[in-house]
């Protein structure tokens, strides 16, 4: 592809940076320890790395709760650190994405230290206060108000209590927020993506939410006034201007209760350049795993992005929810998982692969007092929490899987002695081969990237489409069902011809429009027109 753009073609890998590489044996990854792995990374075909928060930060929420957002966290190691981790990740063609969050800061961050200290401090209204909470609730549990002893009102957060919500309306908060972002620029970093940014501003009279029928708190309220307010569209002109004054600069917004309408009404030439609408993964609602489920939730996003001209984002996995691998496969078959990467890697939108998703890496299950997740520890057993999707990285068999010398902030999951990077490398039938063979194909092949979308058929557990260009059909195929099945291809649609790669052996197994799928196989394959 000579017009290559790399957000929109390329794949962004997600690093759990706490949970990638520990190079100095605390426990915790690092800067030092990604550096390391960019090789890795490189070989496996990756565009750009997505980093989960880095600045300093007490940890009431792992990294989500910043303290001083232009610094490194020294756990995690130095600006010096960063700056190489850049260089060497540009040498290798792969660009740097951080996590911007900007809804909230730390209750420690100095702006909030300076507006708790008094009604008339000069930065009192940076953060939300109210004499008066509102019925408005926090999304991990309970009233999102906290009553502030030293000047007796309450303030706003929408996360855990030691997460103030900031005032996006205050003209100084809004350009020391985008002097952040000019910082990073500077340095030379490639996109962001945007921490809940459709909840940046609230109702200016903090009207009550109304309320709905749901599980826990935070879901029995339509969430009208805390989020998704008009103010939102005037400031990300302002960003996307501040980031059109770089060369080939990206913003992903993370979409707080995304719908694929709401994701691409924040989208455009002067507002995001892509916004998360997971539509296979969000939430803690429970995704199911059938061809027609799939088809449907496929169609539902196409309809949206592709009439709106906005180019989507296909997620599986993430730190917030279940690993796709462990919500589709049971025990040690990785055939599910094939099939969510095949997904993730050939529909239309560009894709975010998690770290270890490529090796199949299953969530970790814990006990009632090891977990640390602040939403966990409030709500188990009815929830657990997202501990399980951040477990040590498997680089190899060996003790703590490769990740640390010594024992990691979060166990590692058991099946490390069979399930990691080095075993996987030398076999050519993982995982991890077959997710690198897919990246490498979808590379060598345009029309799996720019190619329009076609469904065929989401019938008898076959999910069937094609990706088209002018002069390239490439079907993709996946049998849902345990069993044999035959897949009868339209002859308008074209022939079976080359195929491309199959999760089994196959040289035949065509006979005119006729395709035999295997269980659980995925094919992709030309298709020749007459
Ligand atoms: C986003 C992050 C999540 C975090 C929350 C608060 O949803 O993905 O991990 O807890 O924002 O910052």
């Amino acid at each position: 592809m000579n017009d290559f753009l790399w957000w929109r073609d390329g794949v962004i890998y997600q690093v759990y940076v706490r949970s990638f590489a520990d190079s100095n044996g605390d426990g915790l990854g690092d800067l030092p320890g990604l550096i390391s792995r960019l090789d890795y990374l490189g070989n496996l075909g990756i565009d750009a790395l997505w980093l989960s928060p880095i600045y300093p930060s007490p940890d009431a929420d792992f990294g989500y709760d910043v303290a001083d957002h232009a610094a490194v966290d020294p756990r995690y190691g130095t600006l010096a650190d960063f700056d190489r981790l850049l260089a060497e990740a540009h040498r290798r063609g792969i660009r740097i994405v951080l996590d911007m969050v900007m809804n909230h800061t730390s209750d420690q961050h100095p702006w909030f230290q300076e507006s708790r200290s008094s009604r008339d401090n000069a930065r009192r209204d940076w953060y939300i206060w109210s004499d008066r909470p509102n019925n408005w609730t926090a999304a991990f549990g309970g009233s999102a108000w906290e009553r502030d002893p030293a000047t007796g009102q309450y303030y706003l957060h929408l996360f855990t209590r030691r997460q103030p919500d900031v005032n996006w309306r205050r003209p100084e908060v809004r350009a020391a927020q985008l002097d952040v972002f000019r910082f990073w620029l500077a340095r030379g970093v490639d996109g962001f993506r945007l921490d809940v940014y459709n909840a940046y501003f609230k109702d200016a009279g903090l009207r009550d939410n109304p309320r709905r029928a749901g599980l826990r708190g935070f879901d029995r309220q339509h969430h009208l006034h805390d989020m998704d307010q008009p103010e939102m569209m005037p400031l990300l002109r302002d960003l996307r201007a501040l980031l059109d004054s770089y060369p080939e600069r990206y913003s992903v917004g993370e979409t707080y209760l995304a719908t694929p309408a709401k994701a691409a009404s924040y989208c455009g030439a002067d507002k995001l350049h892509a916004a998360f609408s997971f539509d296979f993964a969000g939430g803690n609602l429970l995704y199911p795993w059938n061809a027609a489920w799939i088809a449907e939730r496929i169609s539902r996003r196409e309809s949206v992005f592709d009439a709106a001209g906005i180019w989507p984002t296909t997620v599986m996995s993430n730190h917030d929810v279940p690993r796709a691998a462990g919500r589709y496969s049971r025990g040690e078959d990785d055939a599910p998982a094939r099939m969510a990467t095949t997904l993730l890697l050939t529909l239309r939108g560009t894709p975010f692969l998690y770290y270890g998703e490529e090796i199949g890496m299953r969530d970790i299950s814990l006990g009632k007092n090891e977990i640390v997740d602040p939403p966990g520890k409030k709500y188990w057993p009815l929830y657990k929490g997202r501990d399980g999707c951040r477990s040590p990285m498997q680089w190899d068999g060996s003790e703590h899987a490769g990740f640390s010398s010594t024992k990691p902030w979060l166990p590692v999951h058991p099946d490390f002695p069979r399930r990691n990077v080095a075993a996987q490398s030398e076999d050519s039938g993982s995982l991890l081969s077959f997710t690198r063979s897919l990246i490498s194909l979808r590379k060598a092949t345009p029309a799996l990237v720019r190619g329009e979308y076609v469904p065929l058929t989401a019938r008898r557990g076959v999910l069937a489409f094609l990706r088209t260009l002018p002069q390239r059909k490439v079907l993709v195929a996946m049998n849902f069902g345990r069993r044999e099945t035959v897949l009868e291809v339209d002859p308008h649609a074209g022939r079976p011809g080359r195929v491309l790669l199959s999760t089994r052996q196959r040289s035949s197994g065509r006979s005119g429009s006729e395709l035999d799928l295997g269980p659980h196989e995925v094919v992709l394959l030309e298709l020749t027109s007459g």
